[in-house]
Protein backbone atom coordinates (compact mmCIF):
# COMPACT_ATOMS: atom_id res chain seq x y z
CA UNK A 1 0.00 0.00 0.00
CA UNK A 2 1.18 3.33 -0.86
CA UNK A 3 -0.35 6.35 0.97
CA UNK A 4 -0.70 10.04 -0.20
CA UNK A 5 -1.84 12.21 2.67
CA UNK A 6 -3.46 15.19 1.43
CA UNK A 7 -3.47 18.00 4.44
CA UNK A 8 -4.93 21.19 2.46
CA UNK A 9 -7.58 21.68 0.21
CA UNK A 10 -6.35 20.42 -3.51
CA UNK A 11 -8.66 19.89 -6.51
CA UNK A 12 -10.15 16.16 -6.55
CA UNK A 13 -9.87 16.42 -10.24
CA UNK A 14 -5.88 16.60 -10.04
CA UNK A 15 -5.99 13.97 -7.35
CA UNK A 16 -7.46 11.59 -9.65
CA UNK A 17 -3.65 11.45 -10.98
CA UNK A 18 -2.64 9.83 -8.28
CA UNK A 19 -4.23 6.77 -9.39
CA UNK A 20 -1.87 5.71 -11.77
CA UNK A 21 -0.01 4.71 -8.52
CA UNK A 22 -0.69 1.00 -7.58
CA UNK A 23 -2.37 0.20 -4.68
CA UNK A 24 -2.48 3.86 -3.79
CA UNK A 25 -4.52 4.89 -0.86
CA UNK A 26 -5.34 8.61 -0.41
CA UNK A 27 -5.89 10.57 2.75
CA UNK A 28 -7.24 13.84 2.92
CA UNK A 29 -7.03 15.45 5.90
CA UNK A 30 -6.94 19.12 6.14
CA UNK A 31 -6.84 21.57 8.97
CA UNK A 32 -4.47 19.97 11.37
CA UNK A 33 -2.01 21.31 14.17
CA UNK A 34 1.99 20.86 13.56
CA UNK A 35 1.18 17.74 16.07
CA UNK A 36 -1.90 16.47 14.47
CA UNK A 37 0.24 16.42 10.63
CA UNK A 38 3.32 14.79 12.35
CA UNK A 39 0.55 12.14 13.41
CA UNK A 40 -1.24 11.60 10.46
CA UNK A 41 1.83 11.73 8.02
CA UNK A 42 4.01 8.75 10.07
CA UNK A 43 3.06 5.49 7.20
CA UNK A 44 3.08 8.50 4.36
CA UNK A 45 5.03 7.83 1.47
CA UNK A 46 3.92 11.26 -0.03
CA UNK A 47 2.40 14.73 1.36
CA UNK A 48 0.48 17.21 -0.76
CA UNK A 49 0.11 20.29 0.72
CA UNK A 50 -1.13 24.11 -0.23
CA UNK A 51 0.16 26.85 1.82
CA UNK A 52 -2.20 26.39 4.86
CA UNK A 53 -0.04 23.67 6.19
CA UNK A 54 3.56 24.09 7.62
CA UNK A 55 5.78 21.26 6.65
CA UNK A 56 8.32 21.56 9.91
CA UNK A 57 11.46 19.67 10.76
CA UNK A 58 8.94 17.86 13.26
CA UNK A 59 6.58 17.23 11.11
CA UNK A 60 9.54 15.74 8.56
CA UNK A 61 11.59 13.51 11.35
CA UNK A 62 8.21 12.06 12.41
CA UNK A 63 7.32 10.75 8.65
CA UNK A 64 9.58 7.91 8.49
CA UNK A 65 8.74 6.20 4.86
CA UNK A 66 8.15 9.80 3.36
CA UNK A 67 9.95 10.21 -0.12
CA UNK A 68 7.86 13.39 -1.57
CA UNK A 69 6.18 16.68 -0.23
CA UNK A 70 4.35 17.95 -3.28
CA UNK A 71 3.37 21.88 -2.95
CA UNK A 72 0.22 22.86 -5.18
CA UNK A 73 1.46 26.41 -6.00
CA UNK A 74 4.86 28.15 -6.17
CA UNK A 75 5.98 29.35 -2.91
CA UNK A 76 7.37 26.42 -0.66
CA UNK A 77 8.63 29.05 2.18
CA UNK A 78 5.87 26.81 4.42
CA UNK A 79 8.27 23.53 3.89
CA UNK A 80 11.88 23.45 5.68
CA UNK A 81 13.34 22.19 2.72
CA UNK A 82 16.73 22.06 3.91
CA UNK A 83 15.44 19.02 6.72
CA UNK A 84 13.47 17.52 3.45
CA UNK A 85 16.76 17.73 1.60
CA UNK A 86 18.94 16.42 4.52
CA UNK A 87 16.24 13.55 4.83
CA UNK A 88 15.89 12.67 1.51
CA UNK A 89 12.60 13.54 0.60
CA UNK A 90 12.14 15.61 -2.98
CA UNK A 91 10.30 18.31 -2.79
CA UNK A 92 8.12 19.04 -5.86
CA UNK A 93 5.93 22.08 -6.66
CA UNK A 94 4.02 23.16 -9.54
CA UNK A 95 5.41 26.42 -10.19
CA UNK A 96 3.59 27.90 -13.71
CA UNK A 97 -0.07 26.79 -12.66
CA UNK A 98 -1.08 29.89 -10.96
CA UNK A 99 1.26 32.58 -12.64
CA UNK A 100 -1.36 33.94 -14.83
CA UNK A 101 -4.12 34.11 -11.94
CA UNK A 102 -1.58 35.73 -9.13
CA UNK A 103 -0.73 37.99 -12.14
CA UNK A 104 -4.35 39.25 -12.81
CA UNK A 105 -5.33 39.24 -8.77
CA UNK A 106 -1.94 41.59 -8.50
CA UNK A 107 -3.78 43.88 -11.24
CA UNK A 108 -7.61 43.26 -9.67
CA UNK A 109 -5.94 44.30 -6.09
CA UNK A 110 -3.81 47.60 -7.88
CA UNK A 111 -6.90 48.90 -9.62
CA UNK A 112 -9.07 48.32 -6.89
CA UNK A 113 -6.73 50.15 -4.24
CA UNK A 114 -6.58 53.19 -6.69
CA UNK A 115 -10.37 53.84 -7.38
CA UNK A 116 -11.13 52.43 -3.41
CA UNK A 117 -13.11 49.94 -5.24
CA UNK A 118 -13.85 47.40 -2.04
CA UNK A 119 -15.29 51.34 0.10
CA UNK A 120 -17.55 52.59 -2.22
CA UNK A 121 -19.21 48.80 -3.08
CA UNK A 122 -19.18 48.83 0.88
CA UNK A 123 -21.00 52.17 1.21
CA UNK A 124 -23.29 51.05 -1.77
CA UNK A 125 -24.43 48.03 0.22
CA UNK A 126 -25.42 49.93 3.06
CA UNK A 127 -27.46 52.17 1.26
CA UNK A 128 -25.74 54.86 0.85
CA UNK A 129 -24.61 56.43 -1.97
CA UNK A 130 -21.37 58.71 -1.63
CA UNK A 131 -19.64 60.13 -4.94
CA UNK A 132 -17.29 62.17 -3.41
CA UNK A 133 -15.82 59.93 -0.67
CA UNK A 134 -13.54 57.97 -3.23
CA UNK A 135 -12.24 60.16 -5.71
CA UNK A 136 -9.16 57.83 -7.11
CA UNK A 137 -6.14 58.09 -9.28
CA UNK A 138 -5.43 56.56 -12.85
CA UNK A 139 -2.74 54.12 -13.30
CA UNK A 140 -2.18 55.82 -17.22
CA UNK A 141 0.93 57.72 -16.93
CA UNK A 142 1.83 56.78 -13.45
CA UNK A 143 5.15 54.62 -12.28
CA UNK A 144 5.49 50.78 -11.72
CA UNK A 145 8.16 49.35 -9.77
CA UNK A 146 8.21 45.19 -9.93
CA UNK A 147 10.43 43.85 -7.34
CA UNK A 148 11.21 40.11 -8.49
CA UNK A 149 10.74 40.15 -11.67
CA UNK A 150 10.22 36.45 -12.60
CA UNK A 151 6.85 34.41 -13.71
CA UNK A 152 4.44 36.81 -12.14
CA UNK A 153 6.61 40.10 -11.83
CA UNK A 154 6.59 39.81 -15.83
CA UNK A 155 3.21 38.94 -15.97
CA UNK A 156 2.21 42.04 -13.97
CA UNK A 157 4.72 44.37 -15.90
CA UNK A 158 3.23 42.77 -19.07
CA UNK A 159 -0.24 44.15 -18.03
CA UNK A 160 0.87 47.37 -17.06
CA UNK A 161 2.51 48.08 -19.97
CA UNK A 162 -0.88 47.68 -21.65
CA UNK A 163 -1.98 50.27 -19.21
CA UNK A 164 0.05 52.59 -20.17
CA UNK A 165 2.36 52.85 -16.95
CA UNK A 166 6.13 52.75 -16.86
CA UNK A 167 7.57 49.95 -15.59
CA UNK A 168 10.71 49.79 -13.72
CA UNK A 169 12.06 45.86 -13.06
CA UNK A 170 14.44 45.63 -9.89
CA UNK A 171 15.88 41.59 -10.18
CA UNK A 172 18.91 40.45 -9.90
CA UNK A 173 18.84 38.07 -12.28
CA UNK A 174 16.93 40.78 -14.94
CA UNK A 175 19.00 41.17 -17.74
CA UNK A 176 19.56 44.60 -20.18
CA UNK A 177 18.11 42.67 -23.23
CA UNK A 178 15.42 41.03 -21.51
CA UNK A 179 13.77 44.56 -20.25
CA UNK A 180 14.23 45.67 -23.36
CA UNK A 181 12.50 42.92 -24.73
CA UNK A 182 9.44 43.90 -22.24
CA UNK A 183 9.56 47.28 -22.85
CA UNK A 184 11.01 48.45 -19.12
CA UNK A 185 13.63 49.83 -17.34
CA UNK A 186 16.26 47.70 -15.52
CA UNK A 187 16.78 49.94 -12.29
CA UNK A 188 18.28 48.65 -8.90
CA UNK A 189 16.02 48.14 -5.64
CA UNK A 190 17.00 52.41 -4.52
CA UNK A 191 16.26 53.47 -7.83
CA UNK A 192 12.64 51.63 -8.46
CA UNK A 193 11.78 52.75 -4.74
CA UNK A 194 12.20 56.01 -5.23
CA UNK A 195 10.73 56.99 -8.86
CA UNK A 196 7.41 54.41 -8.33
CA UNK A 197 3.88 55.83 -8.04
CA UNK A 198 2.93 52.22 -7.41
CA UNK A 199 5.07 49.20 -6.23
CA UNK A 200 4.16 45.37 -6.42
CA UNK A 201 6.61 43.05 -4.67
CA UNK A 202 6.73 39.28 -6.37
CA UNK A 203 9.94 38.04 -4.89
CA UNK A 204 9.83 34.13 -2.60
CA UNK A 205 10.01 35.08 0.73
CA UNK A 206 13.93 34.04 1.79
CA UNK A 207 16.12 35.67 4.09
CA UNK A 208 17.17 38.08 1.70
CA UNK A 209 13.49 39.43 1.22
CA UNK A 210 12.24 38.84 4.41
CA UNK A 211 11.53 42.73 5.17
CA UNK A 212 12.97 44.37 1.88
CA UNK A 213 10.55 46.71 2.15
CA UNK A 214 11.20 48.50 5.38
CA UNK A 215 10.84 51.67 6.71
CA UNK A 216 14.11 52.88 5.24
CA UNK A 217 13.20 51.60 1.87
CA UNK A 218 9.43 53.66 2.78
CA UNK A 219 11.55 57.03 3.63
CA UNK A 220 12.96 56.74 0.06
CA UNK A 221 9.83 56.65 -2.06
CA UNK A 222 7.44 59.22 -2.76
CA UNK A 223 5.13 61.05 -0.69
CA UNK A 224 1.67 59.48 -1.89
CA UNK A 225 2.91 56.25 -3.15
CA UNK A 226 0.63 52.97 -3.11
CA UNK A 227 2.10 49.50 -2.49
CA UNK A 228 1.00 45.86 -3.50
CA UNK A 229 2.11 42.56 -2.34
CA UNK A 230 0.54 39.66 -3.36
CA UNK A 231 3.44 37.85 -3.49
CA UNK A 232 4.09 36.52 0.72
CA UNK A 233 3.54 38.48 4.22
CA UNK A 234 6.78 39.39 5.27
CA UNK A 235 8.21 40.72 2.29
CA UNK A 236 7.10 43.72 3.64
CA UNK A 237 7.78 45.04 6.93
CA UNK A 238 3.87 45.26 8.21
CA UNK A 239 5.02 47.54 10.60
CA UNK A 240 7.20 50.35 8.54
CA UNK A 241 3.98 49.89 6.43
CA UNK A 242 1.50 50.55 9.49
CA UNK A 243 3.95 53.56 10.37
CA UNK A 244 4.40 54.94 6.74
CA UNK A 245 0.37 54.33 6.20
CA UNK A 246 -0.13 56.73 9.66
CA UNK A 247 2.07 59.08 8.68
CA UNK A 248 0.70 59.93 4.86
CA UNK A 249 3.92 58.66 3.30
CA UNK A 250 1.62 55.83 1.74
CA UNK A 251 -1.62 56.46 0.22
CA UNK A 252 -3.13 53.25 0.00
CA UNK A 253 -1.76 49.74 0.35
CA UNK A 254 -3.49 46.30 -1.37
CA UNK A 255 -2.79 43.13 0.66
CA UNK A 256 -2.91 39.61 -0.29
CA UNK A 257 -0.51 38.44 1.92
CA UNK A 258 0.53 38.73 5.49
CA UNK A 259 3.10 38.02 8.29
CA UNK A 260 0.77 36.20 10.24
CA UNK A 261 -2.13 34.50 8.01
CA UNK A 262 -4.73 34.64 8.93
CA UNK A 263 -4.42 37.91 9.18
CA UNK A 264 -5.19 38.21 13.58
CA UNK A 265 -8.55 40.25 14.41
CA UNK A 266 -6.81 43.15 16.38
CA UNK A 267 -3.88 43.54 13.41
CA UNK A 268 -3.34 47.28 13.22
CA UNK A 269 -2.99 47.07 9.39
CA UNK A 270 -6.75 46.44 9.66
CA UNK A 271 -7.85 50.03 11.56
CA UNK A 272 -6.68 51.69 7.39
CA UNK A 273 -9.50 52.56 5.55
CA UNK A 274 -6.75 52.68 2.17
CA UNK A 275 -6.05 49.36 2.92
CA UNK A 276 -7.68 47.05 0.86
CA UNK A 277 -7.72 42.97 1.77
CA UNK A 278 -8.08 39.73 0.32
CA UNK A 279 -7.40 36.72 2.46
CA UNK A 280 -4.56 34.72 0.30
CA UNK A 281 -6.63 34.64 -2.62
CA UNK A 282 -3.77 35.50 -5.34
CA UNK A 283 -3.78 31.55 -7.07
CA UNK A 284 -7.66 31.43 -5.83
CA UNK A 285 -9.17 30.21 -9.67
CA UNK A 286 -10.56 27.64 -11.02
CA UNK A 287 -7.96 27.38 -13.75
CA UNK A 288 -4.98 27.85 -12.07
CA UNK A 289 -5.86 25.41 -8.19
CA UNK A 290 -7.06 23.09 -11.55
CA UNK A 291 -3.63 23.34 -12.96
CA UNK A 292 -1.43 23.33 -9.92
CA UNK A 293 -3.54 20.25 -8.61
CA UNK A 294 -2.50 18.29 -11.86
CA UNK A 295 0.79 19.15 -12.26
CA UNK A 296 1.79 18.56 -8.42
CA UNK A 297 -0.18 14.94 -8.48
CA UNK A 298 1.87 14.08 -11.82
CA UNK A 299 5.18 14.93 -10.16
CA UNK A 300 4.16 13.07 -7.07
CA UNK A 301 3.13 9.97 -8.82
CA UNK A 302 5.99 10.24 -11.00
CA UNK A 303 8.76 10.69 -7.78
CA UNK A 304 6.89 7.51 -6.26
CA UNK A 305 6.92 5.05 -9.56
CA UNK A 306 10.74 6.18 -9.78
CA UNK A 307 10.26 7.93 -12.87
CA UNK A 308 11.85 10.87 -14.18
CA UNK A 309 10.47 14.36 -12.30
CA UNK A 310 10.99 17.86 -13.51
CA UNK A 311 9.39 20.42 -10.49
CA UNK A 312 12.16 19.80 -7.77
CA UNK A 313 13.08 22.68 -5.56
CA UNK A 314 15.76 20.85 -3.49
CA UNK A 315 17.52 18.65 -7.01
CA UNK A 316 18.96 20.53 -10.07
CA UNK A 317 16.24 21.13 -13.08
CA UNK A 318 16.31 19.13 -16.02
CA UNK A 319 14.43 20.67 -19.17
CA UNK A 320 13.17 18.27 -21.04
CA UNK A 321 15.79 17.77 -23.90
CA UNK A 322 18.91 17.83 -20.50
CA UNK A 323 16.33 14.96 -19.08
CA UNK A 324 16.02 12.95 -22.37
CA UNK A 325 19.58 13.21 -23.44
CA UNK A 326 21.02 12.15 -19.38
CA UNK A 327 18.20 9.20 -18.78
CA UNK A 328 20.30 6.80 -20.35
CA UNK A 329 23.57 7.75 -18.31
CA UNK A 330 21.74 7.75 -15.23
CA UNK A 331 22.01 4.18 -14.75
CA UNK A 332 25.38 4.08 -16.16
CA UNK A 333 26.53 6.99 -13.66
CA UNK A 334 24.75 5.14 -10.41
CA UNK A 335 26.47 1.51 -11.86
CA UNK A 336 29.65 3.16 -11.72
CA UNK A 337 29.18 4.43 -8.01
CA UNK A 338 27.87 1.28 -6.74
CA UNK A 339 31.10 -0.39 -8.22
CA UNK A 340 33.72 2.05 -7.24
CA UNK A 341 32.19 1.80 -3.53
CA UNK A 342 32.26 -1.99 -3.73
CA UNK A 343 35.80 -2.76 -5.22
CA UNK A 344 37.34 0.07 -2.68
CA UNK A 345 35.20 -0.40 0.69
CA UNK A 346 35.80 1.37 3.04
CA UNK A 347 36.85 5.32 3.85
CA UNK A 348 36.69 7.38 0.87
CA UNK A 349 37.88 11.22 0.27
CA UNK A 350 38.38 13.64 -2.96
CA UNK A 351 35.68 11.89 -5.53
CA UNK A 352 36.58 13.04 -8.68
CA UNK A 353 33.43 13.00 -11.41
CA UNK A 354 35.26 13.33 -14.98
CA UNK A 355 32.66 13.76 -18.25
CA UNK A 356 34.72 13.03 -21.09
CA UNK A 357 33.40 13.69 -25.10
CA UNK A 358 30.17 15.11 -25.67
CA UNK A 359 29.33 14.33 -22.06
CA UNK A 360 31.46 17.44 -21.21
CA UNK A 361 29.18 19.57 -23.52
CA UNK A 362 25.98 18.99 -20.70
CA UNK A 363 24.90 20.84 -17.66
CA UNK A 364 25.62 17.41 -15.58
CA UNK A 365 25.11 17.92 -11.83
CA UNK A 366 22.03 15.35 -11.78
CA UNK A 367 24.16 12.75 -13.22
CA UNK A 368 26.59 13.62 -10.79
CA UNK A 369 24.43 12.97 -7.72
CA UNK A 370 23.63 9.20 -9.12
CA UNK A 371 27.17 8.75 -9.60
CA UNK A 372 27.14 9.42 -5.42
CA UNK A 373 24.11 7.44 -4.55
CA UNK A 374 25.57 4.43 -6.06
CA UNK A 375 29.37 5.62 -4.04
CA UNK A 376 27.65 6.22 -0.47
CA UNK A 377 25.29 3.03 -0.95
CA UNK A 378 27.80 1.28 0.74
CA UNK A 379 27.95 3.59 3.39
CA UNK A 380 24.21 4.23 3.96
CA UNK A 381 22.59 1.84 2.54
CA UNK A 382 18.65 3.03 1.43
CA UNK A 383 19.25 6.30 3.35
CA UNK A 384 20.81 7.95 0.76
CA UNK A 385 19.40 8.96 -2.90
CA UNK A 386 19.63 11.72 -5.11
CA UNK A 387 18.46 14.13 -3.09
CA UNK A 388 20.41 14.08 0.15
CA UNK A 389 23.68 12.33 -1.73
CA UNK A 390 25.49 15.83 -1.76
CA UNK A 391 24.73 16.60 1.53
CA UNK A 392 25.51 13.44 3.00
CA UNK A 393 29.08 13.18 1.02
CA UNK A 394 29.80 17.32 2.23
CA UNK A 395 28.91 15.90 6.20
CA UNK A 396 31.16 13.00 5.42
CA UNK A 397 34.07 15.15 4.67
CA UNK A 398 34.11 13.86 1.26
CA UNK A 399 35.24 16.25 -1.36
CA UNK A 400 33.26 16.10 -4.69
CA UNK A 401 34.84 17.25 -7.85
CA UNK A 402 33.31 17.77 -11.52
CA UNK A 403 35.84 17.58 -14.18
CA UNK A 404 35.05 17.97 -17.85
CA UNK A 405 37.31 16.72 -20.78
CA UNK A 406 35.43 17.50 -24.02
CA UNK A 407 38.30 15.82 -25.83
CA UNK A 408 37.68 12.25 -25.37
CA UNK A 409 40.24 10.28 -27.80
CA UNK A 410 38.88 6.62 -27.86
CA UNK A 411 34.82 7.33 -26.64
CA UNK A 412 31.72 9.71 -28.24
CA UNK A 413 31.55 9.67 -24.00
CA UNK A 414 32.94 8.77 -21.07
CA UNK A 415 31.93 9.02 -17.25
CA UNK A 416 34.92 8.15 -15.12
CA UNK A 417 35.11 8.13 -11.52
CA UNK A 418 37.67 8.04 -9.28
CA UNK A 419 38.25 8.14 -5.38
CA UNK A 420 40.91 8.70 -3.05
CA UNK A 421 40.73 4.80 -1.14
CA UNK A 422 42.77 3.31 1.64
CA UNK A 423 44.42 1.01 -1.28
CA UNK A 424 45.36 4.57 -3.06
CA UNK A 425 43.21 6.39 -5.76
CA UNK A 426 41.06 3.95 -7.43
CA UNK A 427 39.09 4.74 -10.79
CA UNK A 428 36.05 3.62 -12.84
CA UNK A 429 34.93 4.40 -16.36
CA UNK A 430 32.08 3.78 -18.79
CA UNK A 431 30.53 4.25 -21.63
CA UNK A 432 26.80 3.87 -23.29
CA UNK A 433 26.98 1.53 -26.51
CA UNK A 434 24.61 2.29 -29.01
CA UNK A 435 21.68 0.43 -28.19
CA UNK A 436 23.67 -1.88 -26.03
CA UNK A 437 23.27 0.32 -22.80
CA UNK A 438 26.11 1.14 -20.19
CA UNK A 439 29.41 -0.89 -20.46
CA UNK A 440 32.34 -0.93 -18.15
CA UNK A 441 35.23 0.05 -19.83
CA UNK A 442 37.92 0.92 -17.37
CA UNK A 443 38.53 -0.30 -13.90
CA UNK A 444 42.00 1.25 -12.64
CA UNK A 445 44.30 0.81 -15.58
CA UNK A 446 42.70 -2.29 -17.11
CA UNK A 447 40.57 -2.19 -20.42
CA UNK A 448 37.50 -4.19 -19.89
CA UNK A 449 34.17 -4.25 -21.69
CA UNK A 450 31.59 -5.72 -18.85
CA UNK A 451 27.76 -5.07 -19.03
CA UNK A 452 27.13 -3.58 -15.66
CA UNK A 453 24.25 -5.80 -13.83
CA UNK A 454 23.37 -8.26 -11.68
CA UNK A 455 25.98 -10.50 -9.38
CA UNK A 456 29.41 -10.20 -9.92
CA UNK A 457 32.97 -11.47 -8.97
CA UNK A 458 35.55 -9.51 -9.67
CA UNK A 459 39.55 -10.67 -8.98
CA UNK A 460 42.77 -8.88 -8.99
CA UNK A 461 45.38 -11.91 -10.27
CA UNK A 462 48.27 -13.06 -12.23
CA UNK A 463 47.57 -13.22 -15.43
CA UNK A 464 48.49 -17.71 -15.87
CA UNK A 465 47.19 -20.18 -17.75
CA UNK A 466 44.61 -22.41 -16.02
CA UNK A 467 43.18 -19.98 -14.05
CA UNK A 468 39.78 -19.05 -15.57
CA UNK A 469 39.43 -22.68 -15.86
CA UNK A 470 39.94 -23.55 -11.91
CA UNK A 471 37.64 -20.52 -11.11
CA UNK A 472 34.92 -22.07 -13.54
CA UNK A 473 35.24 -25.58 -12.04
CA UNK A 474 34.61 -23.93 -8.51
CA UNK A 475 31.81 -22.44 -10.07
CA UNK A 476 30.23 -25.16 -11.69
CA UNK A 477 30.77 -27.20 -8.54
CA UNK A 478 28.72 -25.13 -6.66
CA UNK A 479 26.00 -24.60 -9.45
CA UNK A 480 26.70 -21.37 -10.26
CA UNK A 481 26.28 -20.67 -14.02
CA UNK A 482 29.00 -17.96 -15.82
CA UNK A 483 27.04 -15.74 -17.58
CA UNK A 484 30.23 -13.81 -18.91
CA UNK A 485 33.81 -13.17 -18.38
CA UNK A 486 35.93 -10.31 -18.84
CA UNK A 487 39.61 -10.19 -18.12
CA UNK A 488 41.55 -6.98 -18.36
CA UNK A 489 45.55 -7.33 -18.61
CA UNK A 490 48.43 -5.56 -18.82
CA UNK A 491 50.68 -8.25 -20.62
CA UNK A 492 51.15 -11.33 -20.76
CA UNK A 493 52.27 -12.99 -17.25
CA UNK A 494 51.26 -9.99 -15.34
CA UNK A 495 49.07 -8.13 -13.42
CA UNK A 496 45.13 -8.90 -14.55
CA UNK A 497 41.59 -8.03 -13.37
CA UNK A 498 38.39 -10.52 -13.65
CA UNK A 499 34.76 -9.35 -13.69
CA UNK A 500 32.58 -12.45 -13.88
CA UNK A 501 28.53 -12.15 -14.35
CA UNK A 502 26.96 -15.09 -12.32
CA UNK A 503 23.50 -16.20 -12.31
CA UNK A 504 23.20 -15.91 -8.20
CA UNK A 505 24.99 -14.67 -5.56
CA UNK A 506 28.11 -16.29 -4.86
CA UNK A 507 28.33 -17.40 -1.20
CA UNK A 508 31.41 -16.48 1.36
CA UNK A 509 33.06 -20.08 1.09
CA UNK A 510 32.98 -20.75 -2.87
CA UNK A 511 34.24 -16.83 -2.62
CA UNK A 512 36.86 -18.03 -0.11
CA UNK A 513 37.66 -21.10 -1.84
CA UNK A 514 38.48 -19.37 -5.11
CA UNK A 515 40.23 -16.70 -3.47
CA UNK A 516 42.85 -19.77 -2.23
CA UNK A 517 43.92 -20.19 -5.70
CA UNK A 518 47.23 -19.64 -5.99
CA UNK A 519 47.92 -15.98 -7.99
CA UNK A 520 44.40 -14.88 -6.86
CA UNK A 521 45.46 -11.20 -4.85
CA UNK A 522 42.28 -10.24 -4.24
CA UNK A 523 38.33 -11.53 -4.92
CA UNK A 524 34.92 -9.22 -4.29
CA UNK A 525 31.39 -10.31 -4.61
CA UNK A 526 30.12 -7.32 -6.15
CA UNK A 527 26.23 -6.76 -6.83
CA UNK A 528 25.41 -3.81 -9.61
P1 LIG B 1 9.67 33.12 -9.76
O1 LIG B 1 10.65 32.23 -9.10
O2 LIG B 1 9.36 32.95 -11.18
O3 LIG B 1 10.13 34.64 -9.53
C1 LIG B 1 10.69 35.13 -8.37
C2 LIG B 1 11.71 36.18 -8.79
O4 LIG B 1 12.17 36.85 -7.62
C3 LIG B 1 12.94 35.58 -9.48
O5 LIG B 1 13.11 36.15 -10.76
C4 LIG B 1 14.07 35.95 -8.55
O6 LIG B 1 15.27 36.27 -9.25
C5 LIG B 1 13.53 37.17 -7.87
N1 LIG B 1 14.20 37.47 -6.62
C6 LIG B 1 14.67 36.61 -5.68
N2 LIG B 1 15.26 37.30 -4.69
C7 LIG B 1 15.15 38.61 -5.02
C8 LIG B 1 15.57 39.81 -4.38
N3 LIG B 1 16.21 39.78 -3.21
N4 LIG B 1 15.29 40.97 -4.99
C9 LIG B 1 14.64 41.01 -6.18
N5 LIG B 1 14.23 39.90 -6.83
C10 LIG B 1 14.49 38.73 -6.24
O7 LIG B 1 8.35 33.00 -8.86
P2 LIG B 1 6.89 33.47 -9.26
O8 LIG B 1 6.16 32.32 -9.85
O9 LIG B 1 6.95 34.75 -9.99
O10 LIG B 1 6.27 33.69 -7.79
C11 LIG B 1 6.80 34.68 -6.93
C12 LIG B 1 6.22 34.50 -5.54
O11 LIG B 1 4.84 34.81 -5.56
C13 LIG B 1 6.24 33.05 -5.04
O12 LIG B 1 7.47 32.75 -4.39
C14 LIG B 1 5.09 32.97 -4.09
O13 LIG B 1 5.56 33.18 -2.76
C15 LIG B 1 4.20 34.12 -4.49
N6 LIG B 1 2.86 33.68 -4.96
C16 LIG B 1 1.76 34.09 -4.26
C17 LIG B 1 0.52 33.71 -4.68
C18 LIG B 1 -0.70 34.12 -3.90
O14 LIG B 1 -1.63 33.35 -3.81
N7 LIG B 1 -0.75 35.31 -3.37
C19 LIG B 1 0.36 32.92 -5.82
C20 LIG B 1 1.49 32.51 -6.52
C21 LIG B 1 2.75 32.91 -6.08
C1 LIG C 1 1.60 29.98 -4.12
O1 LIG C 1 2.71 30.21 -3.61
O2 LIG C 1 1.49 29.26 -5.12
C2 LIG C 1 0.38 30.60 -3.52
O3 LIG C 1 0.57 31.05 -2.24
C3 LIG C 1 -0.83 29.85 -3.83
C4 LIG C 1 -1.54 29.11 -2.74
O4 LIG C 1 -1.13 28.03 -2.37
O5 LIG C 1 -2.57 29.57 -2.29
Amino acid sequence: MVKVLVADDISSQGLEKLNVIPNVEIEVRTGLSEAELAEAVQDADALLVRSASKVTERVLAAARRLKVVGRAGVGVDNIDVNAATRRGVVVVNAPDGNTISAAEHTFAMMIAMARHIPQAHATVKSGKWDRKSFVGVELAGKTLAVVGMGRIGTEVAKRAKAFHMEVYGYDPFLTEERAKQLGIRRAELAEAVAVADFLTVHTPLTKETRHLIDARMFARMKDGVRVVNCARGGIIDEQALCEALASGKVAGAALDVYEEEPLPADHPLRQFPNVVFTPHLGASTEEAQLNVAIVVAEEVANVLLGRPFRNAVNLPSLDKDLKDYLEPFLTLGEKLGLLLGQLAPGALSDIEIAYGGELAQQEVSFLSRTVLKGLLGQRYGDEVNYVNAPALAEAAGITVREVKQPKSPVYTTLLSVSAATPQGRRRVAGTLYNGAGPRIVLIDDYRIDALPDGHMIYTEHLDRPGMIGRIGMILGQADINIGSMQVGRQGTGGDAVMLLSVDKPVPADVLSEIGRIDGIRTIRSIEL
